[in-house]
């Protein structure tokens, strides 16, 4: 997968390299081979609304609505856009043609500046593409090149095999299981916690290099 953010500056050591540079911005446009990453914006909201009010969506992620409205998808993006929803909101678009597909982010934990927690989406019509795995990758890749963090965590329903694929193809070990909320159901959901930290990642990044 070629992302922008994945062209090293070969002159720079490899702790430097996989080190932030502080003068790009926190949330830039990602590109990946098949993929654009950018804010969502108002043309979003009539795809938005359509792919997600889907019961299966919404049962695996914490925060989703159900059903989905036309007035949720104007309310996320509106607050995506002034940082009410996370701090870095992705709308997962395709390169050829700018068809939204899902969305993904990455959210701060509270009282831990060093690690960020990953999230992601995709319409069903679009899944088992390798679509969120690419999405996921050049996300993990900006979120290390750019902050100063530690960790990104992940969660997945204990019985989301696809969520949990996407995870392993990552890099992401296995942390524990436990119990988060589910909006679309008013209840609790198990869930298994997964982390990638930055001393794995910058190894998965260098094996290539290292051949
Ligand atoms: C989870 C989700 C984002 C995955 O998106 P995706 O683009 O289909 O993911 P990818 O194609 O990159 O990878 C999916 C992997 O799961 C595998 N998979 C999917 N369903 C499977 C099943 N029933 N049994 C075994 N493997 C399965 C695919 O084969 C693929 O693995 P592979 O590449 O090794 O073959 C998508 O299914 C989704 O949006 N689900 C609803 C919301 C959600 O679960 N979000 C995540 C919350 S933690």
């Amino acid at each position: 997968m070629q992302s922008e953010l994945l062209r090293v500056d070969q002159s720079r050591s490899p702790q430097d390299r996989f080190r932030p540079d502080r003068q790009r911005s926190d949330c830039p446009v990602l590109l990946s081979q098949r993929l654009v990453m950018r804010a969502p914006h108002e043309e979003d909201i009539d795809a938005l609304a359509h792919l997600a009010n889907n019961a299966a969506i919404a049962t695996m992620v914490s925060r989703m609505p159900h059903p989905y409205t036309m007035k949720d998808a104007a309310d996320f993006v509106r607050r995506t856009n002034i940082g009410e929803i996370g701090k870095c909101v992705y709308a997962i678009t395709k390169a050829v043609n700018g068809e939204f597909l899902g969305c993904c982010g990455l959210e701060p934990h509270s009282n831990d500046d060093e690690t960020l927690e990953i999230g992601y989406w995709l319409g069903e019509p679009y899944w088992n593409k390798g679509y969120a795995t690419e999405a996921a990758h050049a996300l993990i890749d900006m979120a290390f090149r750019t902050r100063d963090i530690e960790r990104i965590d992940a969660r997945c329903r204990v019985t989301n095999i696809a969520s949990r694929r996407v995870i392993q193809k990552c890099g992401f070990q296995f942390q524990g299981s436990g119990m988060v909320g589910n909006l679309a159901t008013g209840g609790m959901m198990p869930v298994e916690w997964y982390r990638l930290d930055r001393k794995t990642w910058m190894s998965l990044k260098s094996w290539g290099e290292m051949r």
